[in-house]
């Protein structure tokens, strides 16, 4: 049918929730069961904004914190003419982190607070569904150590989950809470039965603007 669209679906969680794995795995189900759908993942590191976040964020390079900031907003907002032009083509887009992530990271540093971190994403593509993978650091501790990266240590985690709890209030968002701590297949199974509703409810509506 002419003139539906896809969906856009994000997905958000603390470090080593699952993300990755379920997006992947996501993407590849929705396709057998016949949407065109693609997946994305932010920060994308491949332009030239994104090798600046993935040098920030191998701590290869040092940047003032308002500027990775608005960096990581650039880097998605470098995208949006290809995310609508791909929902507007009937694509299903499936998101590994968004603005979300962007706002929970940041405002978890001193002397930032939620509504500055904000403003930069305000007016993004709304995901019409955001699928958090809640886990606890105790169930996330056995999938392996954190890496080398400047954002993974258990305070900084701890301080970023808060941060996430406080956007989830935010009823204008259409979140959806997947406990991550069961084993992959029945979290997928969760995601996907989410995602296929979203994508019906979605195409035939416009694209919302978040934090409008
Ligand atoms: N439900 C699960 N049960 C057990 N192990 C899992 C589960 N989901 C993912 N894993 C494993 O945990 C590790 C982290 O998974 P993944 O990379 O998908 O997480 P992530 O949320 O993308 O992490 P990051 O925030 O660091 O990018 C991987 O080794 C993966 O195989
Ligand atoms: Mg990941």
């Amino acid at each position: 049918m002419a003139g539906l669209r896809g969906a856009l679906i994000v997905l958000e969680g603390a470090d080593r929730a699952g993300k990755s794995t379920q997006a992947r795995r996501l993407v590849e189900a929705l396709k057998e069961r016949g949407y065109r759908t693609e997946g994305l993942r932010f920060p994308e590191r491949t332009t030239e904004i994104g090798q600046l976040i993935g040098s920030y964020l191998e701590k290869k390079s040092n940047l003032e914190d308002h500027t990775i900031h608005l960096l990581f907003s650039a880097n998605r907002w470098e995208q949006v003419p290809m995310i609508k032009e791909k929902l507007r083509s009937g694509i299903t887009l499936v998101v590994d982190r968004y603005a979300f992530s962007g706002v929970a990271f940041t405002s978890s540093k001193e002397n930032f607070d939620l509504h500055w971190c904000k403003q930069p994403d305000v007016g993004l593509p709304k995901p019409d569904l955001v699928l958090f993978l809640k886990v606890s650091p105790e169930v996330a501790a056995t999938r392996g150590g954190f890496g080398n990266e400047i954002y993974e240590t258990n305070s900084f985690q701890e301080k970023v989950a808060k941060r996430y709890a406080q956007l989830m209030d935010d009823k204008t968002v259409n979140w959806k809470l997947v406990d991550a701590s069961q084993d992959i297949e029945n979290v997928h199974r969760q995601l996907k039965e989410l995602s296929e509703k979203a994508i019906d409810d979605a195409k035939d509506q416009p694209i919302g603007k978040l934090w409008e």
